[in-house]
């Protein structure tokens, strides 16, 4: 299996590493990234690299091409790529903008490439399981979903490159694209309408722009410094701080049921939290990826709550869901599946993070739709 990789950063490198790790056989055949000078003293392969995705295609045969540029470029790669018919396993979000989701979403309807979008929560065997509680009918039809992610590691967001919301479309874009499609993969509806809110409290400040913490005479007190937070150095308390620091969504799904979905960027520690509590008229079930656990809540019957371990295979970094998304890619260049996480889904859920930011920003409502 010949891979071509555009954009081998930090990302696009783990998600190689373990590709080689389960597949021995896949090859990286050529990379094309700006660093291309520095990735060649890393890179351990023969691996050839260029300068544009088209003189990649023009110089190798790929069986498959990774995109894992930063968030804004996602967009204009694919669309490129898309008509190629090579599998694509694509980074999210799958767009940055509306005007860029729109084209997106216009030339993968007349492409022929498979695309994986790298949604790994949905793959993860925590969600399967509780996919298979859910059609087994235990808690009944769900008819509200509280949906939580605290994200302790949240210092990524303001000290390094993800704080220009001008590459990442801010933090819905970043977290939520994750949690609307698992919630949209559960329940089995189609979100109609979302309104949200979203606050910058803590991560903003008087720090000089361009501050980096060793630079800081507060370096060694400040709980937030590059010492203790290892995500990178610029200033989080900087006038050119990035991102709000929390925010919260409401979502209307085709039945009338209705879900709601809080992220937080400064809890740390062990208050960091990601899943959710479904409740159906017969039970509640919920579960959460840092513990691995799904407990459900009979509502009528007189019986203690079954509470279900998920235990994790070794390989499973990530809760086991890049692995399972690996595995699908691997079946798709092998013309043995089609995508668990295809582009379709990948457009819908960016669509649903983009009318919460613009929710958030004009105060209304917005409808789930492309116009
Ligand atoms: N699915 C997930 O769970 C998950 C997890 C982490 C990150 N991500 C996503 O992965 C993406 C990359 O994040 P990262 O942390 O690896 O970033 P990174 O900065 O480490 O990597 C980006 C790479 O793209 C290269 N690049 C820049 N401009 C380019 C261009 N024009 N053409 C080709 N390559 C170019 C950079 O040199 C760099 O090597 C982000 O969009 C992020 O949201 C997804």
């Amino acid at each position: 299996m010949r891979i071509g990789i555009i954009g081998y950063g930090l990302r696009a490198g783990y998600v190689y590493a373990q590709m080689k790790q389960l597949f021995p056989e896949t090859k990286l055949a050529a990379i094309c990234d700006p660093r291309k000078e520095e990735l060649a003293q890393t890179v351990g392969e023969e691996t050839r690299f260029y300068d544009t995705p088209e003189q990649m295609l023009n110089g190798e045969k790929l069986d498959a091409i990774m995109i894992g540029t930063r968030c804004n470029l996602h967009t204009e790669l694919a669309v490129r790529l898309l008509p190629t018919g090579i599998p694509l396993f694509l980074e999210k979000p799958v767009a940055t903008t509306l005007e860029d989701l729109k084209r997106l979403k216009h030339v993968y309807e007349n492409s022929r490439s498979e695309v994986v979008v790298s949604f790994p929560l949905r793959n993860t065997p925590l969600i399967k399981r509780v996919k298979e509680e859910i059609d087994a009918g235990k808690i009944g039809k769900i008819e509200h979903v509280q949906a939580v992610n605290n994200v302790y590691y949240g210092g990524v967001y303001f000290h390094n490159w993800y704080r220009d919301e001008t590459l990442t479309g801010g933090l819905f874009l970043q977290k939520a694209t994750h949690d609307f499609d698992y919630i949209n993969y559960i329940t089995g509806e189609k979100a109609q309408w979302i309104t949200a809110m979203k606050s910058k409290q803590i991560f903003k400040g008087t720090k000089q722009a361009g501050l980096e913490c060793p630079n800081c005479e507060e370096y060694e007190t400040c709980p937030e410094s590059s010492l203790v937070q290892p995500y990178g150095t610029k200033c989080c308390f900087a006038e050119d701080t990035g991102n709000e620091d929390s925010g919260s969504a409401l979502i209307e799904y085709e039945s009338g049921m209705h879900a709601v979905y809080t992220q937080n960027f400064f809890a740390r520690k062990a208050a960091g939290k990601r899943g959710a509590r479904l409740l159906g008229f017969k039970g509640t079930l919920e579960f959460d990826w840092y513990t691995s656990d799904i407990v459900i809540y009979p509502h009528h019957e007189d019986k203690e709550p079954e509470r279900i371990a998920v235990t994790l295979a070794a390989e499973d970094a990530h809760s086991g869901g890049d692995t399972a998304l690996i595995r699908n890619f691997v079946g798709i260049i092998r013309g043995e599946e089609q995508s668990k996480t295809p582009l379709e889904e990948g457009l819908f859920s960016a669509l649903m993070c983009l009318k919460a930011t613009a929710s958030a920003e004009a105060r209304t409502f917005q409808s789930i739709t492309y116009e």
